[in-house]
């Protein structure tokens, strides 16, 4: 058992000190804000994420889990604190370190014996040498090591993610801190799960590497459905196709409206600037973010293709969290598509399951299901893929639209089986006339294996 402080219960902290109590440490978890740790202390957890609050339940009754808001006390009772405070882009879209100095002083000043300081955060490289350099500076006559561990865990599905990791990536500056860590992984490595022993700028880099990869295999597919758009073919069946090759992977390969979330627009974006100030152009990553931002906007445009024009029209959107299970709708496709549509003309009643405002979107009717949200309106517009929208009652739906128009921007919905329903259907880079119905039912028997997945699977892309 290892003494863990974690400092910052935000996502990644939260997870982090829940599933590392699981795995049988003693863990603090560390906030200066009241309200939050009231919050923790009431058993409530400040954001949605499946199993979370359970598993918080769980290890506090049997003692090795706990929330405080002394850091001086949690610090130096501590063999290990992970820093997991908050790194937002600044004006400029640089990551900013402000939290992680912050925390980094206050670690100086209380860690007491052999204490390892761990970065959980997504940080840029030369972050683990900057928080050697504080700690280093204020206590030069201290013994401390400083590790990079990147989490690699999604919204939605983090402490299956975590529990169940592809790899763990530990960056160290000796073998006595990577001892310590391999202690603190301890049942992963009983799992057979690769640990990938590093050093801290590799870690570092591998955590923003994997991040861009994963958007640019998004843009690019995003990129070739718009191409079949063009050209007559169906994305869904080129991407199964494509993802076949083993050197392809099908995962991160599905078509939508564009990425969104707290981590893929921002470290792009970071990744670019830590480039160029090493003076380095990072081309294929700047066309990653320009196809992204028109991927969104391009939404608009098929709407106003599939309407004529989107003046007094109503649009039914279902769905405006960046993606399923989870309440978080940060840099989300909705609050730039939404927007768009209006000043365009179009009125917005919306439906999400967890979700009935958006910062900075005003005059949306929100609805009470996907049914009411279609009372009226010309085109459903089904941006999130919530899996209670996956089987629709379309003679339900239908029956009270002005228009009976269905955009899918998550393609979940077979062309030829909404024609059968009456609707005037279209997808991102599939459409009814891309799909031949001798080539069906090899695709509908390969999609009704995974197009439905179990709920706490619902936004897992890796299947
Ligand atoms: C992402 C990574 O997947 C995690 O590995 C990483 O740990 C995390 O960022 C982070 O850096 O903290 P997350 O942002 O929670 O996780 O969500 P994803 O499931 O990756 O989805 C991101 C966006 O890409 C969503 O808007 C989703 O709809 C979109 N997406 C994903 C697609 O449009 N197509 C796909 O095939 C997959």
């Amino acid at each position: 058992m290892v003494n863990i402080t974690v400092v910052g219960t935000g996502y990644v902290g939260l997870v982090t000190g829940a599933c590392l109590s699981d795995f049988g440490n003693r863990v603090v978890c560390v906030d200066n804000d009241p309200k939050k740790l009231e919050t923790l202390g009431r058993g409530e957890i400040p954001f949605y994420e499946p199993g979370l609050k359970e598993l918080v339940e769980m290890n506090r009754t049997r003692n090795r889990l706990s929330f405080s808001g002394d850091i001086a006390a949690s610090v130096s009772s501590a063999d290990v604190v992970f820093i997991a405070v908050g790194t937002p882009p600044d004006e400029q879209g640089h990551a900013d370190l402000k939290y992680v100095r912050e925390v980094a002083a206050a670690i100086a000043e209380h860690m007491d014996g052999y204490t390892i300081v761990v970065t959980k955060s997504t940080v840029p490289t030369g972050t683990g040498s900057l928080v050697d350099s504080i700690l280093r500076e204020r206590r030069p006559e201290a013994d401390f090591d400083v590790v990079s561990n990147p989490e690699f865990l999604r919204e939605g599905s983090a402490i299956g993610d975590f529990m169940r990791p592809d790899r763990v990536v530990i960056g160290a500056s000796s073998e006595r801190a990577m001892d310590v860590m391999e202690k603190v992984y301890r049942p992963l490595y009983l799992l057979r799960t690769p640990i990938m022993r590093t050093t801290v700028a590799n870690a570092e880099m591998i955590k923003y590497a994997s991040n861009a990869f994963l958007a640019l295999k998004i843009s690019y597919i995003n990129e070739i459905a718009n191409v079949c758009d063009a050209v007559g073919a169906d994305v869904t069946v080129v991407a199964r196709a494509m993802g076949l090759d083993g050197r392809i992977s099908p995962k991160f390969l599905h078509a939508g409206p564009g990425y969104g979330g707290s981590c893929f627009p921002k470290d792009t974006l970071a990744l670019t600037h830590i480039a160029e100030k090493a003076g380095y152009r990072f081309r294929t990553l700047e066309a990653v973010l320009e196809v992204n931002r028109l991927q969104q906007m391009r939404m608009v445009d098929k709407a106003k293709s599939l309407l004529g024009s989107l003046e007094n029209k109503v649009i039914a959107v279902l769905g405006v969290t960046f993606k399923p299970s989870t309440d978080d709708v940060r840099d989300a496709p909705s609050l730039t598509i939404l927007p768009e549509l209006q000043r365009q003309g179009a009125t917005i009643r919306a439906h999400d399951p967890v979700v009935s405002a958006l910062p900075g979107v005003d005059n949306v009717t929100w609805c009470s299901d996907a049914y009411d949200a279609a009372r009226g309106a010309d085109c459903v517009l089904l941006l999130t893929e919530w899996n209670e929208y996956r089987d629709l009652d379309f003679e339900k739906l239908g029956a009270t639209m002005r228009d009976k128009t269905f955009l899918d921007c998550r393609n979940i919905y077979n062309p030829r089986d909404m024609k059968q329903h009456g609707f005037r259907h279209v997808g991102v880079g599939r459409s009814f006339e891309a799909s031949a119905p001798w080539a069906m039912d090899d695709v509908l028997i390969r999609e009704s294996s995974d197009s439905i997945p179990a709920p706490e699977t619902v936004s897992d892309r890796r299947s």
